[in-house]
């Protein structure tokens, strides 16, 4: 688990490495492009550097962006002006309860890279709350680590399930949900990706937190191993 510290320290490291001019270039953002109405209401939870909130906060949106992280808002600010944050981003800095979005409709839902840190059960009732704050053709997009990732067989400081692709179709049946996209990555990190890797390594030894050459080695050679659905409310 991440100490405050180390989670600024991360925050920090990765706008010093993406930073604001360049940030969103080559990003696609499926969400919207699946949205049938480029309007309304969007839920983020895990926004984290909150590529998909940057990408549309010119359009005709509301956010919500729940991430148990302040270090993330705090630099999700620094990439948008305050008054633009404060009129269109409704931030909370905690874990996600359900509680947090009861009585909310909304029109789009960001699961980027966030359900696998839950176990399965946890996922699903993260996922059944989210559920009745949907509506027809509400848009959800999802990423998670798939069953194929390397570190599914590993020991790991970090707790994180693997998904198959079933366990995706169960949690969104198609009874509900029509698939809009299904992707399932497997592929080596982009040069850039184990730039910031070895970036990122480097600032934990300056910040005195220590890495083994294994875990350096284990974090720098992933693959990305990832199934990315977008799904649309019948
Ligand atoms: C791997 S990052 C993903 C960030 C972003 N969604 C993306 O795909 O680039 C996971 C984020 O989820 C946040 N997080 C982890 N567990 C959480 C929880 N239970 N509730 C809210 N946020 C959580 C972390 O602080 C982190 O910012």
């Amino acid at each position: 688990m991440k100490t405050e510290g180390q989670d600024r320290i991360y925050h920090k490291t990765y706008f010093d490495f993406y930073p604001k001019i360049g940030f969103l270039d080559g990003f696609e953002n499926l969400l919207e492009k699946y949205l049938p109405e480029k309007k309304g209401k969007i839920l983020d939870v895990g926004c984290g550097q909150s590529r998909y909130i940057l990408s549309m906060i010119d359009g005709d949106y509301e956010f919500l962006a729940i991430d148990d992280s302040e270090a993330a808002f705090e630099f999700l600010s620094l990439r948008i002006s305050g008054e633009v944050c404060r009129n269109k981003i409704d931030c909370i800095s905690h874990p996600f309860h359900p509680d947090m979005i009861k009585n909310e409709v909304f029109n789009g839902v960001v699961l980027s890279n966030i359900l696998h840190f839950y176990n399965y059960q946890d996922a699903t009732e993260v996922v059944d709350a989210i559920k009745k704050s949907l509506i027809k053709d509400s848009v959800v997009y999802v990423c998670v680590h798939s069953d194929e990732h390397p570190g599914n067989k590993l020991k790991r400081t970090q707790f994180k399930h693997f998904f198959s692709k079933k366990e995706i179709k169960d949690l969104f049946p198609e009874s509900e949900f029509e698939y809009m996209y299904e992707e399932s990555v497997n592929e080596d990190m982009s040069e850039r990706e184990v730039a910031f890797a070895l970036f990122y390594c480097s600032k934990q030894k300056e910040n005195r937190i220590e890495i083994t050459d294994e875990q350096k080695e284990t974090y720098i050679r992933q693959r990305k191993t990832q199934h990315i659905v977008v799904v649309k409310r019948r």
